[in-house]
């Protein structure tokens, strides 16, 4: 169940907005001769490679949504906050020599010339949560993940890109729903990479977004060694958030860096977990990027929920499920339906720009109105607002999440951080400011 909903941010963010549904997609394809030459060049492994980043030799990335272009377009991007960012999405279609690039071309190129004009790394993601309905497909046979590898290098050469970002949700998973899947997708995935490896030219990055959790295996578990994944991707991102949402059974943190210091049956996972179990697994401390999020969740909480002490939250509080509070950009009668025919909304996803924009938290996001409960939890390191009105709970990252996970990747050794997404940050980067502070 939690699987199932965890990555639904990525749709609910991208539904959020009433245009996306509609919005254009573009065909790409491999050409019958596009035969680039094999290459032996094979793994760029160095986390110490972003000669250019603007956060000493570490990592500062994060998806740049192309659904928020009218709104936010590339040259409003923080571009000196980051070292690489990345363009989301590329999604697979039934056709595996052939997808889609979500949104018009010149947005795309427009990322990409903006972030070279800034000395940025440019990289596209493949998938996303609908975008990974055909990646099972894409990768079933040699003769698909030739074809995919093919039209995808063939399409980073022409436009210059420095990468390609796999976020496949997830392999062997039932993701959306009505996706391909197969016991065999974690091992064609890693056939698949090493061919776009080969193909790709020197230096060029290859990276993957990922649950808390490593890939599965065929019988539907974790993996217990992932070293071969390590050898092909430059780095990972762990998505280590959507951890509680309005999927789980309680409320609580949508992202916690460390969950355990909670009681026992709210430890669902947590940035610390997911380095614990991705380096348990044989994937270096130095190829991970901490995913974090610039949004919250929110919840409907009874105030009788909320704890015997009227001034202090409880951090895992009942809330209404069938009362999803609307959040940035919705309504809420809003509903939405995915191309499986699943009708789901409104998501309750609080963007930390729109938070600060009407006043619910400072720009520092650590303090709230008066008339709003504020607490931080420093077990999860996450803050939490409660209006007692309105009765709406948000369990949010803000600044000091930010700086204490960045002192997270330091004393780790990560590689730094991936931002889901960039655009919901405040326009001169508070958070990435914050996480940059301290790595
Ligand atoms: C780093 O930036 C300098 C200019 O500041 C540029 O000349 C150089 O090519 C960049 N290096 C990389 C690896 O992007
Ligand atoms: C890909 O884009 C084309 C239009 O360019 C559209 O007809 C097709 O339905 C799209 N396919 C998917 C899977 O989104
Ligand atoms: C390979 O890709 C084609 C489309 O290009 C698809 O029809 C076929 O089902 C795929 N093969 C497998 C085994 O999934
Ligand atoms: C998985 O791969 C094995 C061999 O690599 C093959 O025999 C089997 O048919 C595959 N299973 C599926 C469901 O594709
Ligand atoms: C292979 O790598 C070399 C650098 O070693 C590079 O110059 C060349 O462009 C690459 N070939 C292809 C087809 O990408
Ligand atoms: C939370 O942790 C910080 C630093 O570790 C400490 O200064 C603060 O007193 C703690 N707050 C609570 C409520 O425990
Ligand atoms: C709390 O919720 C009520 C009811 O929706 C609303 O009128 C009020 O503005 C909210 N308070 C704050 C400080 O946001």
């Amino acid at each position: 169940m939690k699987v199932f909903f965890a990555i639904t941010t990525l749709i609910s963010l991208a539904t959020a907005r009433p245009t996306c549904p509609t919005k254009p997609t573009t065909a790409y394809g491999a050409s019958a001769t596009v035969t680039p030459a094999a290459n032996s060049s094979t793994t760029t492994t160095s986390s110490t490679g972003y000669s250019n980043s603007t956060a000493g030799n570490k990592l500062a990335t994060g998806w740049y949504p192309s659904w928020v272009s009218d709104k936010f377009a590339p040259s409003q991007i923080p571009w000196n906050k980051y070292s690489a960012l990345t363009y989301s999405f590329v999604v697979t279609t039934g056709d595996s020599s052939f997808f889609n690039l979500t949104d018009d071309p010149s947005t795309f190129q427009e990322f990409v010339s903006q972030a070279h004009a800034h000395n940025v790394k440019a990289l596209v993601s493949v998938g996303g949560w609908t975008g990974s309905r055909f990646f099972s497909s894409s990768v079933a046979t040699p003769e698909n993940r030739t074809a995919f590898a093919s039209a995808l290098i063939d399409f980073a050469t022409k436009n210059k890109l420095d990468g390609i970002d796999f976020d496949w949700e997830h392999p062997n998973t039932d993701g959306m729903g009505c996706n391909t899947k197969s016991p065999n997708d974690s091992a064609n995935f890693l056939e698949f990479l090493k061919e776009v490896r080969q193909k790709a030219p020197q230096g060029f990055q290859l990276t993957a977004a990922t649950a808390i959790t490593p890939f599965k295996g065929p019988d539907g578990n974790p993996m217990s060694d992932v070293s071969g994944f390590a050898q092909v991707l430059d780095r990972i991102a762990v998505m280590a958030y959507d951890v509680y949402g309005p999927f789980s059974e309680t409320a609580g943190p949508n992202a916690p860096l460390q969950d355990s210091c909670a009681p026992t049956k709210d430890q669902l996972g947590s940035g610390t977990s997911a380095v614990k179990a991705w380096t348990n697994a044989g994937f270096p401390a130095n190829q991970i990027a901490l995913g974090v999020p610039s949004y919250g969740h929110g919840f409907t909480v009874a105030s009788s929920a909320i704890g015997g002490d009227a001034q202090k939250l409880a951090e895992f509080p009942a809330f209404d499920k069938n009362l999803v509070p609307p959040g940035t950009g919705e309504t809420a009668d809003m509903k939405s339906t995915d191309a499986c025919g699943a009708v789901s909304g409104p998501g309750g996803s609080f963007m930390y720009n729109d938070m600060v924009n009407r006043g619910m938290i400072n720009a520092q996001g650590t303090s709230a109105a008066s008339g709003l409960l504020y607490q931080f939890d420093n077990c999860s390191q996450t803050a939490y607002i409660y209006n007692s009105t309105s009765q709406v709970f948000i369990s949010y990252d803000n600044t000091d999440t930010y700086k204490a996970k960045g002192n997270f990747i330091k004393e780790q050794n990560l590689a730094g951080f991936a931002m889901w997404t960039i655009d919901t940050d405040t326009p001169d980067g508070t958070l990435a400011d914050a996480i940059r502070s301290t790595m």
